[in-house]
């Protein structure tokens, strides 16, 4: 079988509509969702649709189920809850259901678990952020005892593309962009984001699994991302256009691999923490 798995939409109908595109030259057999289908952008009703219609296997992740009312934006930032709040008053009932109804864990032909954020042997799988090796290692514990006998794990919620390798106790992240899995090893995929990039990678990306060839292929695709942050802006998602020199030293520091860690740091000073 080959899965592609794609994750954290977030109501972005351009980076989705390509993303898509790319998953059907792949020529797949079945398309994933780790969750996160709406939420930041301004497209959830046109992004839920289009998703619904390739019949993909999905899991709820935080946004989803803040919109669907099954939890609340306790612990959100307040950029993700104006989303939150925006998109409820704008999905129609089918689609709100729909977000219901995704269940927070699925299990592929008993070879994938998939979860939003994290699976873990106390629960709490659509919050929690996978980003720490003592997170991940926890996450393995709970591979090794799933009922299923999967060695694959897919996540999502970091919006950081990652393939985690444990194998005779030894923990490894795996940088290739096609990772041969062992049959003695057990895997934690995170395909990244398509709609809302954190990193220095701006491209949607997603990770083919393949359970015959027993690979993972990472898979990065070009999209305009204008209209998009365009239609955002308008609807108040966002804020107004930033200033040219913001815009230059934007550009300068990801050239530099910097803008990431100026932006935590930024982030950190504006909470106090810092
Ligand atoms: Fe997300």
């Amino acid at each position: 079988m080959r899965l592609a798995i794609v994750s954290d939409i977030h109501a972005n109908l351009e980076a989705l509509r390509a993303t898509l595109e790319s998953v059907s030259a792949d020529g797949v057999d079945r398309l994933l969702c780790l969750g996160d289908i709406v939420g930041y952008h301004a497209d959830p009703e046109e992004c839920v649709a289009l998703l619904r219609r390739c019949d993909p296997i999905c899991v709820a992740g935080n946004h989803d189920r803040a919109v669907a009312g099954r939890i609340t934006t306790e612990g959100f930032s307040a950029d993700a809850a104006r989303g939150v709040a925006w998109t409820r008053k704008r999905l129609s009932a089918g689609a709100v259901r729909f977000l219901a109804e995704m269940p927070l864990q699925a299990c592929v032909e008993g070879a994938v678990v998939a979860v939003h954020g994290a699976l873990l042997p106390e629960g709490g799988c659509e919050m929690t952020r996978l980003d720490t090796c003592e997170r991940r290692l926890r996450a393995f514990e709970a591979l090794a005892a799933h009922p299923s006998g999967a060695r694959v794990c897919a996540f999502g919620h970091t919006h950081r593309l990652g393939v985690y390798e444990l194998r005779n106790g030894v923990f490894r992240s795996r940088a290739e962009d096609e990772v041969a899995l062992r049959d003695d090893a057990l895997y934690l995929i995170n395909p990244g984001t398509v709609g809302q990039p954190r990193t220095e990678e701006r491209r949607a990306t997603y990770v083919v699994l393949d359970t015959a060839r027993c690979t993972a292929a990472v898979k990065r695709v070009e999209y305009d991302v204008s209209p998009a942050l365009e239609k955002a802006r308008k609807a108040g998602l966002l804020p107004p256009r930033s200033s040219p020199i913001r815009a230059v030293t934007g550009r300068a520091l990801r050239r530099l691999g910097l803008y990431g860690p100026v932006k935590r740091f930024v982030r950190s000073v504006r909470r106090g923490t810092a």
